[in-house]
Parts: structure tokens; sequence; C-alpha cells
């Protein structure tokens, strides 16, 4: 069962920041997720929100803004009490990301907007063809299946992961359609049963975001192919 650290490890560090992907390293995570959307001048910067103003001392729309404005803004402590070590300071770029990881865990990179793909569809795959990663290094996820439907159109190997919180049989049908590796479903949805049901039809469960002890040793028992986490530690 993978253990995957959401947004890095987010229950020990500002989210998708620099910090809380090296702590869920140092927490030998197999996977971490982080969340991706495009500045004004076309960089992939992995953010949550559409906007920074939950996040760090600034305001505005993430694509809006160019990436050098990004990089001037600093994640706010105010969001996050905690002491914000110098990796934890500014918005990490997709690429940044990918050289901190340098090939230690899988990265599922889940796509905010639709404009964003072709752009991560291009990253990864400079990083299989000049730097040696391998595609399954990667796992591109989204709500938005429209864009995912668009990286299976540019690169059939990136393999995909179907983002849901409502309807699994939908989620089962498209995930054929386009050939997904997987079917990431919010963790309410699953049962035993279903998710069995799933993985005889050849898709890995990647149910989000478990984070209480109790759920943990539930979901485990449904044998799911890995587990998303703010707490990669608590896998
Ligand atoms: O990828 C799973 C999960 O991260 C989806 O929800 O809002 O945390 O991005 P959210
Ligand atoms: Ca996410």
């Amino acid at each position: 069962m993978l253990k995957i650290g959401h947004r890095g490890a987010r229950g020990y560090e500002p989210e998708n920041t620099l910090a809380s992907f090296q702590k869920a390293l140092n927490m030998q995570v197999d996977g971490i997720e982080l969340d991706v959307h495009l500045s004004a001048d076309g960089e992939i910067i992995v953010i949550h929100d559409e906007t920074i103003d939950r996040t760090t001392n600034g305001k505005g729309f993430v694509n809006a803004l160019s990436l050098r404005k990004l990089k001037a803004f600093r994640i706010d402590g105010k969001y996050d009490p905690r002491h914000l070590a110098e990796l934890a300071q500014q918005i990490p770029t997709l690429k940044e990301v990918f050289d901190l990881v340098n090939q230690d865990c899988f990265i599922n990179i889940e796509l905010k907007s639709y404009e964003v793909t072709d752009k991560v569809v291009a990253l990864i795959e400079k990083y299989v063809t000049k730097k040696g990663w391998k595609y399954d290094q990667f796992l591109v996820s989204s709500f938005d299946w429209n864009a995912l439907q668009q990286v299976a159109f540019l690169n059939d190997k990136i393999p995909i992961g179907v983002l849901t919180e409502t309807d699994l049989n939908l989620a089962l049908a498209f995930a054929k359609f386009i050939q997904a590796k997987s079917i990431h479903p919010h963790f309410h949805l699953l049962t035993k049963a279903n998710t069995a049901q799933i993985q005889v039809k050849g898709f890995d469960v990647f149910p989000w975001t478990i984070n209480e002890l109790e759920d943990i040793q539930k979901i485990k028992t449904f044998n799911v192919n890995g587990i998303i986490t703010d707490f990669p530690n608590r896998i």
C-alpha cells in the first residue's frame, strides 16, 4: 500500500513548499501529491488555490502574475504559524520540485486548470527524454477530465489518475475510456466491495485525503493501492 504525501507533508510544513516535499521524502513516502497552476508568463507554479491570497502575504490570481512577481511574495506566517525555514518561504515551480525529488519518489501532479496541461506534459517529456526519469515516476490527475483527455491525446505513456468526489461509476467509465492508471476518489465514496470492483477492471485506487488514524485503519482494510495523506508517517 503506497504512502503518498498530500501537498508534501502538509500536516508538518506549509503545503506545496519545498520544505513540505522534503519532509515527505524524509518520511520515506512512495509518492508526493501537489497542485499546479500557470503563471501569467507560462511557468508551472505549485500552489493549490487559483489565487495567492490564502497561502502568501500577497494578493492576486496566479495566472495574472509573472514568475518574478510570484517569487517576490512569501508564504504567509499567519497562514501557517510554524517557523518557516528557507525552503518554506517561496512558492515553488514544478521544475524546482522535480529537481528536489530527483527520482526519490513518484510525483502525482494535480492539474488545477486546463491551461497548464500542455506545459506539464512537455516538462514530463523533458525529464524523461533528457534527464533519465521514467514515465511511471509521474502520475497526472485532475477533476477536470477534459484536461486528462488532453494529456492522453498528447502522450499516451503518461500515467493518468481520475479524480472524483461524487461519482465512482462515472469515474470508472471515464478511466476505461482514456485508459487511466488509477482512480482517486474521496475516501467517503469507497467500500471494500467497490474498491475490489475497480481493481478487478485493472485500475489502482488512491483515495484522499485520509488523516485520522481511525479512517486510515478502516481504509487499509479495503486493500486500496495507496493512501494520500497530510501525515505520511501515520500510514
Ligand atoms: O489529489 C487529491 C486531492 O488533493 C484533491 O483535493 O482540494 O486537496 O486538491 P485538493
Ligand atoms: Ca490536490
